[in-house]
């Protein structure tokens, strides 16, 4: 398993690969790689000759009261995790050849797709995403990019950015991986929650299907919601920033639920200093 820490060396890479006609899948990750993860790099592995994973804690996507300096990283620990599973290479570049001095870029992303959900609760988070995104794919020059269906907002984003700009990249999403015993979607960030709070926020997973049961149930999805919210808060969970159904491709508001439209129900709360994001389908 090689580390490619350049863009040069990262499109090297590239370059050897489309030399013998073979496909490049890449992983985008920000570290702290838990099993989600390591499932994405196995449906890459079906998808493409060649695997990489980039690790890059991306500066652009956290606001400043946000926890870009407490975020995990842990360079060592995920090389070991991926290296038995024969991946080609890593990338990890840092900030600077990233976001080289002077670098003066902005990829505004403005639509239906992002003013709500994460897109409403964290500001600019997604214009930071679709940058740093871009930038991987064009920098690996990828046939194909995985992403986790946990993030399912940041999956319709990343899709809308890379038809966009025409990236001409295979964009895949892969199911959410959840802890066996409580159904917790797995994150890095669940590093941040103590043992009372893990078993609290594996309620959550629950509270959301027991939402989505009652949509499919034909009931008021108003009231659905405030008393899914109740549980949420005598769960242990401090903010909510949204429980909400709305549609799976266009994220538009479901008030009324139509069997014939595919919906899914959406939730960010946050436990402890830990947020955490959830979705399922209805
Ligand atoms: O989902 C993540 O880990 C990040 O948002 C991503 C896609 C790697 C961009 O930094």
């Amino acid at each position: 398993m090689q580390n490619f820490k350049t863009i040069a060396a990262l499109r090297a890479f590239q370059k050897s690969c489309k030399d013998k006609s073979e496909t490049l899948a890449l992983v985008p990750t920000m570290g702290a790689l838990h099993d989600g993860h390591l499932s994405l790099v196995k449906l890459a592995q079906q998808k493409a000759d060649h695997v990489i994973v980039s690790i890059f804690v991306n500066p652009t996507q956290f606001a400043p009261h946000e926890d870009f300096d407490a975020y995990p990283r842990v360079e060592d620990a995920d090389a070991a995790k991926l290296a038995p599973l024969g991946i080609a290479g890593l990338f990890t570049p840092r900030v600077a050849e990233m976001y080289p001095e002077g670098f003066a870029c902005n990829l505004s992303i403005t639509s239906a797709l992002t003013n709500c959900l994460c897109g409403a609760a964290r500001p600019s988070h997604f214009d930071g995403v679709a940058i740093i995104v871009s930038k991987l794919l064009l920098q690996s020059r990828a046939d194909i990019a995985v992403f986790g269906e946990k993030d399912w907002q940041q999956l319709q984003v990343i899709r809308r950015v890379n038809a966009d700009l025409n990236i001409d990249c295979e964009i895949i999403g892969a199911p959410i991986c959840r802890d066996g015993e409580s159904g917790l979607a797995l994150s890095s960030r669940n590093a941040y929650l103590s043992d009372a709070e893990r078993k609290s926020a594996g309620q959550l997973n629950v509270i959301l299907a027991a939402f989505a049961g009652d949509i499919r149930a034909g009931r008021d999805i108003d009231a659905a919601q405030s008393e899914a919210k109740d549980k949420i808060s005598a769960a242990g969970f401090g903010q909510i920033d949204y429980l909400e159904c709305r549609t799976a491709q266009s994220l538009e508001r479901v008030t009324i639920f139509n069997p014939k439209q595919a919906c899914r129900v959406f939730v960010a709360a946050k436990i402890g200093s830990a947020r955490l994001i959830d979705n399922m389908a209805v």
